[in-house]
């Protein structure tokens, strides 16, 4: 089947996406608004994109044309913000911050969820997270009347113990075990994994038993 995306609304456009371009990530981001409250909320318009400077991309939707949400209101106004990766164990706490609680609701207060104080932004990372990176707002755009891509720089990680071998900066992912969305309510987790090697032309050509060409 194909589609044109002029014939489709935002809603097909938004199911399809979503459903097509998976598992993605989800940052559990943690903020502190201007009057002090912290806020966290999921975002899986969630990746990394780059290491000079490490970038981190978010997708905030608008509630309504005019209104930002909590997250991207906060970030625009303190410039900083906490992405805690989300684990098997945080995923339905995770869940639970997504309700649309009242504006101005602390959802790690409401929730339970204990803060620990990062070391290079105001707003404090999830005690829970496996791993949390201290982001310092890169640019805002405005995308149309209802989205906002927030561009981060990393400043700084915490990574819980266990996890890194600080020698080789591996990490343990029998130990990591994050979980992806799929569309709507679905998730996985990051159980089963494969390894495929990467190869140069010269030893894909050695595979072919030719020589290299070109
Ligand atoms: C797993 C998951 C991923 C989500 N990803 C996004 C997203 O990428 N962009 C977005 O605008 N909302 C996303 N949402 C919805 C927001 O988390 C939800 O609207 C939340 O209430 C926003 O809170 P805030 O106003 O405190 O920022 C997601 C929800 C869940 C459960």
């Amino acid at each position: 089947m194909d589609l044109a995306f002029a014939e489709l609304d935002a809603r097909q456009r938004y199911k399809l996406l979503t459903a097509l371009v998976v598992p993605r990530p989800i940052a559990l981001v943690t903020t502190v608004g201007p009057e002090g409250v912290v806020n966290a909320a999921p975002y899986s318009f969630f990746n990394t994109f780059g290491q000079d400077p490490p970038l981190v991309v978010l997708g905030l939707d608008r509630r309504d044309r005019t209104t930002s949400k909590d997250t991207g209101r906060n970030i625009d106004a303190t410039g900083e913000f906490v992405i805690n990766l989300v684990d098997e164990d945080l995923a339905e706490a995770m869940n639970l911050c997504a309700v649309d609680f009242p504006a101005g609701t602390s959802e790690p207060g409401v929730l339970g969820l204990e803060l620990v104080a990062s070391r290079h932004v105001r707003p404090g990372r999830l005690a829970r997270a496996p791993a949390a990176l201290e982001c310092r707002l890169f640019t805002l755009m405005r995308i149309g009347a209802s989205r906002e891509l927030v561009i981060g720089e990393v400043v700084g990680a915490h990574i819980r113990d266990g996890l890194l071998d600080a020698e080789r900066l591996r990490i343990d992912y029998e130990r990591y075990r994050p979980v992806g969305r799929l569309c709507g309510d679905l998730y996985c987790r990051t159980r089963e994994r494969f390894a495929l090697r990467r190869l140069s032309y010269a030893q894909w050509c050695a595979e072919q038993g030719g020589e290299e060409t070109g």
